[in-house]
């Protein structure tokens, strides 16, 4: 955890009262939780002006574990149940502890078939890519869709739901990574090491900035007249962009920002048992190797999911 913001050296093992579910909430034993940009973005104060998070703070929002405790009026949970989910982003609270305690709408249960790592890899990512292309997008067999990152976390979830889609898909990574981008589905790959994909000179149905790449008004050459360009890092010019969009093309702007539900965690729990994401894990570290692994994060040095040995 840590008390206030910097680099990886503000954190700390710490020893906290155990999280008590209030009403609607479960408390979970935490098996494994997985990090993400947002763990090091919110850690080193980055987003403090975005919904004032919370510290002292734990870092770490994706976990999988069991139930240990009930709230008041929860239903459809018992104590003993394995569930995957993602705590509040700004209430400080954190997935890298022992325990958790958090509302019913922010888990689903795992299925037999998933380990805690992959059912921790799931929330926040794949979750992302769910929410960003099926619901938002809408993306239909058949149309063209162009990914950036598409060898991260969030990107090569999009790619394998995409594929599933039946979308032809355009994914972006750098060099090392252009085999294992076709290997998930993508019909061509773009080295943005060596080429840049606004001059591919296609027009795309969807763009998914999942690296946030690219501004939408750069962007817009690559996209059909009615087509929508989502970028993961919403900021004030983006806000601005989507609304001009808005009131003056067919074309759309998206700032994302995931809204975490039950529902879209059942069914990230269904895709992943069915087979259709397999989440990319890099590597499964201990407690006390978080912050080395946040570092390699924010250097840009990890290829996937790093997930977190808590109660093994
Ligand atoms: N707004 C939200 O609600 C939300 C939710 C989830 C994630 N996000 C954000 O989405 C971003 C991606 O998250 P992640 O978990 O997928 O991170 P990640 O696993 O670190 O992946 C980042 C990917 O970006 C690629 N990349 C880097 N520079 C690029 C460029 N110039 N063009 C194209 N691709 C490039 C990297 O490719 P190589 O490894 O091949 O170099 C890597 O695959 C992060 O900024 C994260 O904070 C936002």
């Amino acid at each position: 955890m840590y008390h206030h913001f910097g680099d990886e050296s503000v954190l700390s093992l710490c020893e906290v009262p155990t999280p008590q579910p209030a009403s609607g909430q479960v408390q979970v034993r935490v098996h494994m939780a997985s990090l993400n940009p947002v763990d090091f973005k919110l850690r080193s104060g980055m987003l403090r002006l975005v919904g004032r998070p919370k510290r002292p703070a734990i870092t770490g929002k994706d976990f999988a574990g069991e139930i240990t405790a009930l709230g008041a009026n929860v239903q459809g949970y018992a104590i003993g149940q394995r569930v995957f989910g993602s705590v509040d982003p700004l209430g400080g609270e954190g997935s890298c502890a022992q325990f958790v305690a958090l509302s019913t709408d922010l888990i689903a249960t795992i299925p037999r078939a998933l380990s805690d790592e992959v059912a921790a890899s799931l929330p926040v990512a794949s979750g992302t890519a769910l929410q960003a292309l099926a619901d938002i997008a809408q993306l239909q067999r058949g149309q063209s869709v162009l990914i950036t990152g598409a060898s991260g976390a969030v990107g090569s979830s999009a790619v394998q739901l995409a594929r599933a889609i039946g979308a032809r898909i355009t994914g972006v990574c750098s060099t090392a990574n252009i085999a294992y981008v076709r290997s998930i589905g993508a019909d061509r790959v773009i080295d943005y090491k060596t080429d840049n994909w606004q001059n591919c000179g296609d027009r795309f149905d969807v763009i998914f900035d999942a690296a946030a790449s690219a501004t939408f008004s750069s962007s817009r050459r690559c996209l059909k007249g009615g087509g929508i360009y989502i970028n993961t890092m919403p900021s004030g010019a983006l806000y601005l962009a989507a609304l001009v969009a808005r009131l003056s093309s067919r074309q759309r702007c998206v700032p994302f920002l995931l809204k975490t539900n039950a529902e879209l965690l059942g069914r990230l729990a269904t895709l992943t048992a069915d087979g259709v994401i397999a989440p990319r894990i890099s590597e499964i570290v201990d407690l006390g190797q978080v912050a080395a692994a946040q570092r390699r994060m924010e250097d840009g040095k990890v290829s996937g999911k790093i997930c977190v040995r808590v109660n093994p």
